[in-house]
């Protein structure tokens, strides 16, 4: 039985074409704007032109029944109601045979919560959700599993992404479920080691090319008109029907009850987006009362949209060189920047920026927590950090972190920062002494000695701060 019953909505011009009628960059040919996956029961804005949409509240689902399903699902030993994106397949009905879904068994991640963090940041209530806990360490893999399976519906035999090195690593994992042909093009040097082992370790192709991410894009999108190659990057709107998702899971985790507050990093900006999709569709669907607010952090160098909304409040996308340590968000020309904006204006969150000692720190003090997180996903509690000292979240507001990637994921820049050997001189005298005392209190180097019991002993008495030579008494 085909259930894939959805359009295409261009969401600059609102033209609407079938899924299948795509063109393979994923661009309306009228306005070149991104596309969203629409469905009968979406609300359409009423400002769109092509006003002709089949929408009928009669065809919306029921929220209730849609809870006790979902809920339901999670009993059940079918690799598609194990996933936590397809156990949500109800909202995202994009492919003909669910049961031959890619999957990973992916979403399903946890909630942390994060009382430390939340003090620093002087509010009573933190939680992180997860998403590094997935398959292959990063939330990628909710919009892999959802765009990939359409890839391999379709009958592509390859498949492609340029990456910053998570999108890279989902798409080969995927890819060789499926049993696809993946190419990568990632930019040379600017990966964290673990992601580019992904790829080769899934069986990618992968082509490092001497550029930038943006760089890698640009020769990514001359190829795929050329050739019957399948785009995975997040221009992909199906890429973006998985991401929406863990919003759904983030809810159910709550039984329902909705934060004040979503924080996001923000690379080529297509997850908050994708985040404020799913939380629409509830509010639409009567799932939820209110929307939380979804506020975007980009790395300080970075910060195209930042900028731009600084500069001339996001009427025009202001480019970057890109320069950050938090590679994965190491793009300067993000596509997703209007959907971003959007996200940013109908939730009423706000973007802001973090500088690389910022994030260094708030990675720290996560790590702390025994949580950890890759560098780009720090940024958020360095971005909470500053809104709280604003006044734009206030002590009593709930708000959870969205950390996307794992904390193995980038290594050598958690070994780098305890060894002390993460910044330049000049970017430690930037460090105020008040944030130089948190670093040093964080910093755990490992600590190397002679193999010699004495010598150990009075290592750790140091470390301790106590006599361990004596005798231990528990009077
Ligand atoms: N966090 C991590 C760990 C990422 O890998 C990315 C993006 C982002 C945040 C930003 O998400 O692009 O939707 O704003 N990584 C992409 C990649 C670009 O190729 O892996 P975004």
């Amino acid at each position: 039985m085909k259930v894939a019953t959805h359009q295409l909505r261009c969401t600059e011009c609102g033209t609407r074409i079938a899924g299948s009628a795509v063109n393979s960059i994923f661009r309306c040919p009228e306005c070149n704007g991104l596309y969203d996956v629409i469905y009968p029961w979406s609300l359409i804005p009423p400002s769109i032109p092509n006003g002709d949409i089949p929408a009928s509240d009669s065809k919306l689902p029921n929220p209730s029944a849609l809870r006790w399903l979902w809920q339901e699902r999670r009993t059940s030993t079918m690799p598609v109601d194990q996933s936590g994106v397809w156990r949500f397949r109800d909202l995202l009905p994009i492919v003909d045979n669910p049961e031959d879904v890619v999957t990973l068994r992916e979403g399903n991640t946890p909630l942390y919560d994060l009382p430390r963090c939340a003090k620093l940041a002087g509010i009573d209530w933190l939680l992180a959700k997860h998403q590094g806990m997935n398959p292959t360490g990063s939330f990628k893999d909710t919009g892999m599993t959802a765009a990939l399976s359409v890839a391999a519906e379709r009958k592509f035999e390859w498949v492609a992404c340029a990456s910053t090195g998570n999108t890279s690593a989902a798409m080969a994992a995927y890819a060789a479920r499926a049993g696809l042909r993946s190419i990568v093009f990632i930019p040379e040097g600017k990966i964290a080691w673990g992601k580019l082992s992904q790829s080769m370790d899934y069986g990618a192709l992968t082509l490092q090319l001497k550029t930038d991410f943006d760089g890698c894009v640009r020769i990514l999108t001359d190829l795929v008109t050329r050739f019957p190659i399948y785009l995975l990057n997040s221009v992909n709107p199906y890429r973006l029907e998985g991401q929406k998702t863990p919003a759904f899971e983030l809810l159910e985790q709550l039984e329902w009850q909705v934060p004040e507050h979503i924080i996001v990093p923000g690379g080529n900006l297509a997850n908050g987006a994708a985040l404020a999709k799913g939380f629409t569709e509830m509010h639409h669907l009567g799932l939820i009362p209110r929307i939380p607010k979804i506020s975007i952090i980009q790395a300080e160098g970075a910060n195209p949209l930042y900028r731009s909304l600084q500069e001339n409040g996001g009427e025009e996308l202001i480019p970057v060189k890109a320069n950050t340590r938090a590679t994965a968000i190491r793009i300067g020309n993000p596509a997703s920047w209007r959907k971003a904006l959007r996200a940013l204006r109908t939730t009423g969150g706000w973007c802001e920026q973090a500088s690389e000692q910022e994030i260094a720190l708030a990675k720290a003090q996560i790590g702390a927590e025994g949580v950890g997180c890759e560098p780009a996903s720090a940024v958020t509690l360095a971005g909470l950090k500053k809104l709280v000292a604003q006044g734009k979240i206030t002590r009593e507001e709930r708000v959870v972190l969205i950390l996307t990637g794992h904390t193995l994921k980038d290594s050598d820049y958690t070994i780098n920062y305890h060894r002390g050997e993460l910044f330049t001189e000049a970017e430690n005298a930037e460090i105020s002494t008040s944030d130089q005392a948190l670093h040093a209190s964080l910093r755990k180097p490992p600590v190397v000695l002679e193999a010699d019991s004495d010598v150990v002993l009075h290592t750790l008495e140091s470390h301790m701060n106590m006599k361990l030579s004596q005798p231990v008494t528990t009077a």
